[in-house]
C-alpha cells in the first residue's frame, strides 16, 4: 500500500461520520452516548459492537475488531486499506494525490494478475463473438439457449483447440510469461515449453463482488470428462471464498430479501436470463464459511436449490448446518428428479421455478424427509439414528422457540417422548462436531493482552493531555509490557506540548502499521467509571512499576537458577546482589 499522506486521511475522516457510514451497512441502535449492534464480524446473540460518535471509533468487545472509519470499511467490504480510503474519499469529495499502484511490488503483482485475467477474458469473448454460426461453439451455445446479451453480460467466451492461442496472444500483448503462469492460465510443459490451460472449451469468468475477474471455469462442449476445469488458486483466486454471480445478484438479493443458491455456472446464467436475478452459485462445492459470511452482508435469508441428485443432496445437507451456525435462515427447494435449476427453468419456465422456490421447505422438514426415506421408523435403533442426525441440526438453531417447536415436531413424528429428545440434545452439546472455524459467542477471535493498569492509564492519557505529562515524569515507554502499547505510549509522549486534545482516530492513522487499530479502539471505547482521576493515575503508575519489578525479579531468578546449575559462581553472585537490591528498592 502506498502511503497516503496523513493530513489527507485526517481530512477524509473529518468529513465522514462513522455512525453514518456504519449504519449504511448495518442497523445501529442508540445506547447512551454510543451506538450498539450485533457485531458483523463474528456471530453473537447479544450486541457487543460499540460505535462512538464522540470518538469516531468502533470496537467489538466480543471479537476485538475495531478501529476508525477506514478500518471498518476495509474489514466490512473485505478490501484493501487503500480502496477503503478511496471509497470514503469519493464519498466525502476529498481528492487523493495521484497514486501509482506500481509503487509496491505486491500491489503491482496482484494488479497484474487482475489485468491478465481481463485481457484473457476479452480474448476468449472475442473468439466467441467471431465464431461463425456453423462452428461447434456457436451450435453449443445455441443448444443451451443462452442469449447474446447474457453471454455479453457474463463475459462468456471460448477457447479454441490450439495449445497456445492464449499464450501467444499474451506474449504479443507484452505480458511476461512468468506472470501468465502466476495467473494460472498458462502451464509449463516439457522442455521449457508452455501451453494453454483451457482448450476447446466454453469459458466462464469468475468475478468478485466488484466485477473484477478472479479466475475462470471452462466447460467441455460434449460429454467428455472432466466436464469443467477451473483456474488453479492464485494470489487473487481462492475457490472457497467467492460466489458466482454475486456481482450481478447483490442489488436483487437486497431488493427481494433473499438469495437463491445453486450449484453451477449455467444455473446462474439461465436464472438471470429469465429475470430471476437474485441467484448465485457456490460452484459445485459445499458452502464454506467464507462464502456464507460474504453473502450475509446482503441478506440473512437463503433458499438452496441444488441438483436433484445424490451429490446435490449431500452438498445441501453439509451446507445447511453451517448456515444455521451463522444465524442465517435457510430453506431448501427440491426440483423434479434429474433436474438442475438451468434445465428446470428451460422446461417449466421462470414461473415454474419461482413456484418451486416458494414451496421451499424449512431445513428441518427437508432433512427429516431425507432421513425418513433412509431409515424405517419401526426400530428403536433407527429412530435413535434419526434423532441423532436431526439434533445435530436442531442444536444449531439459535432461536429457542423454534428449537423447542422442532423438538416437539420431531418427537411427535417419531412417537417418542419429548423429554427423551431433550435429554439427547443435552448430550450432543458436549461433543464438538462440525466445522473447524468456531464462531460461538464465547470464543472471541483474538484477545488483546494488556494489563488493567496499563489499560486504565492509556485510557486516561488518551482523554487528557495533562495525564500524559504526569505519566511522562514517572514511566518510560518500555515500562509497558505490550509492545504495541509501548509504541502508543511513545507516540503520546512525543506529542507537542501545544496539543491540548488527543484525537484517537487520527492517532490510528498516524501509528498505521505499528499499532493495530483495534488496540486503540479497545482502550478508547471501554467504559470506565473513574471518580478520582489523579488518584487513579498514581495508582496505575505504581502498579505498573510493581509489575515491572516483578518481571525483573522473575527474570533474575531464572538466570540465577541457570547460573547455579551450571556452576557459574561469579555470575550467580552478581545476580544475587542485583536481586536483593531490587527487593530493597521495592520495600
Ligand atoms: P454440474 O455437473 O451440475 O454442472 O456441476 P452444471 O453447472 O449443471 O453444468 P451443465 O448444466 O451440466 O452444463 C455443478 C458445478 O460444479 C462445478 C462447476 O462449477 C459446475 O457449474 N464442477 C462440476 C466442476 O468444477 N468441475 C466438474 O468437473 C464438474
Ligand atoms: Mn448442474
Amino acid at each position: 500500500m502506498a502511503k497516503i499522506p496523513e493530513h489527507i486521511l485526517n481530512e477524509i475522516q473529518d468529513r465522514s461520520d462513522i455512525v453514518e457510514v456504519i449504519s449504511g451497512y448495518i442497523p445501529l441502535r442508540p445506547a447512551g452516548r454510543n451506538f450498539k449492534t450485533l457485531c458483523p464480524f463474528h456471530h453473537e446473540k447479544t450486541p457487543s459492537f460499540i460505535v462512538s460518535p464522540d470518538k469516531q471509533i468502533y470496537h467489538c468487545f466480543g471479537c476485538h475488531s475495531g478501529g476508525n472509519v477506514f478500518n471498518f470499511v476495509k474489514e466490512y467490504e473485505k478490501i484493501d486499506f487503500i480502496d477503503a480510503v478511496r471509497m470514503l474519499a469519493g464519498k466525502t469529495g476529498v481528492k487523493l494525490p495521484a497514486y501509482k499502484k506500481e509503487s509496491r511490488e505486491e500491489d503491482s503483482f496482484v494488479g497484474t494478475v487482475y489485468s491478465i485475467n481481463d485481457i484473457a477474458a476479452n480474448f476468449y469473448s472475442s473468439l466467441l463473438e467471431r465464431a461463425p454460426a456453423s462452428s461447434g461453439v456457436r451450435r453449443y451455445v445455441e443448444k443451451r439457449g443462452i442469449e447474446e446479451s447474457v453471454l455479453k453480460k457474463f463475459r462468456v467466451g471460448c477457447a479454441d483447440a490450439s495449445w497456445s492461442s492464449l499464450a501467444d496472444y499474451l506474449l504479443k500483448r507484452g505480458v511476461k510469461i512468468d506472470m501468465s503462469l502466476k495467473a494460472g492460465l498458462i502451464q509449463k510443459g516439457k522442455q521449457g515449453s508452455f501451453y494453454d490451460l483451457f482448450r476447446g472449451r466454453l469459458i466462464f469468468p469468475i468475478c468478485d463482488v466488484r466485477g473484477r475477474i478472479l479466475g475462470f471455469g471452462a466447460r467441455v462442449m460434449d460429454d467428455s470428462l472432466p466436464k469443467y476445469i477451473n483456474s488453479p488458486e492464485t494470489v487473487i483466486y481462492k475457490k472457497s471464498q467467492h460466489l458466482y454471480g454475486l456481482n450481478f445478484a447483490k442489488p436483487h438479493i437486497r431488493e427481494k430479501g433473499f438469495a437463491i443458491i445453486t450449484e453451477g455456472y449455467l444455473d446462474v446464467i439461465t436464472s438471470h436470463q429469465y429475470g430471476i436475478s437474485n441467484t448465485i452459485s457456490s460452484l459445485g462445492t459445499a458452502l464454506t464459511l467464507e462464502q456464507i459470511r460474504l453473502l450475509r452482508r446482503y441478506t440473512h435469508n437463503v433458499v438452496m436449490v441444488y441438483d436433484a441428485d445424490q451429490a446435490g443432496e449431500m452438498a445441501t445437507l453439509r451446507g445447511l448446518d453451517l448456515f444455521l451456525e451463522e444465524g442465517m435462515n435457510v430453506k431448501v427447494a427440491t426440483l423434479d428428479k434429474g433436474h438442475d435449476p438451468d434445465s428446470f427453468i428451460r422446461k417449466f419456465g421462470p414461473r415454474g421455478f419461482t413456484t418451486a422456490i416458494k414451496k421451499a421447505n424449512s431445513l428441518f422438514d427437508y432433512k427429516l424427509g431425507l432421513l425418513n426415506e433412509k431409515f424405517t421408523k419401526d426400530e428403536p435403533e433407527q429412530k435413535a439414528e434419526i434423532v441423532k442426525e436431526m439434533l445435530l441440526t436442531i442444536r444449531k438453531v439459535r432461536n429457542s422457540v423454534i428449537k423447542a417447536e422442532y423438538i416437539k415436531r420431531l418427537s411427535q413424528g417419531l412417537s417418542i417422548k419429548e423429554d427423551a429428545v431433550w435429554d439427547e440434545l443435552k448430550k450432543t452439546k458436549k461433543k464438538v462436531r462440525g466445522y473447524e472455524l468456531r464462531t460461538t459467542d464465547d470464543e472471541p477471535r483474538t484477545t488483546i493482552s494488556i494489563s488493567p493498569a496499563e489499560k486504565i492509564l492509556l485510557k486516561l492519557m488518551l482523554e487528557d493531555v495533562n495525564v500524559v505529562n504526569t505519566v511522562k515524569n514517572s514511566l518510560q515507554p518500555f515500562d509497558f509490557k505490550n509492545p504495541q502499547i509501548r509504541h502508543l505510549v511513545e507516540a503520546l509522549f512525543g506529542l507537542d506540548s501545544e496539543d491540548s486534545f488527543i484525537d484517537a482516530t487520527k492517532l490510528i492513522n498516524y501509528l498505521e502499521d505499528r499499532v493495530a487499530p483495534n488496540v486503540i479502539s479497545f482502550i478508547v471505547n471501554e467504559e470506565m467509571d473513574i471518580k478520582d482521576k489523579e488518584r487513579n493515575v498514581s495508582d496505575c503508575i505504581r502498579t505498573i512499576k510493581k509489575e515491572q519489578r516483578c518481571e525483573e525479579l522473575k527474570d533474575i531468578q531464572n538466570r540465577l537458577i541457570l547460573a547455579q546449575k551450571n556452576g557459574f559462581e561469579d555470575e550467580a553472585k552478581n545476580l544475587l546482589e542485583q536481586f536483593s537490591k531490587l527487593i530493597k528498592k521495592g520495600a
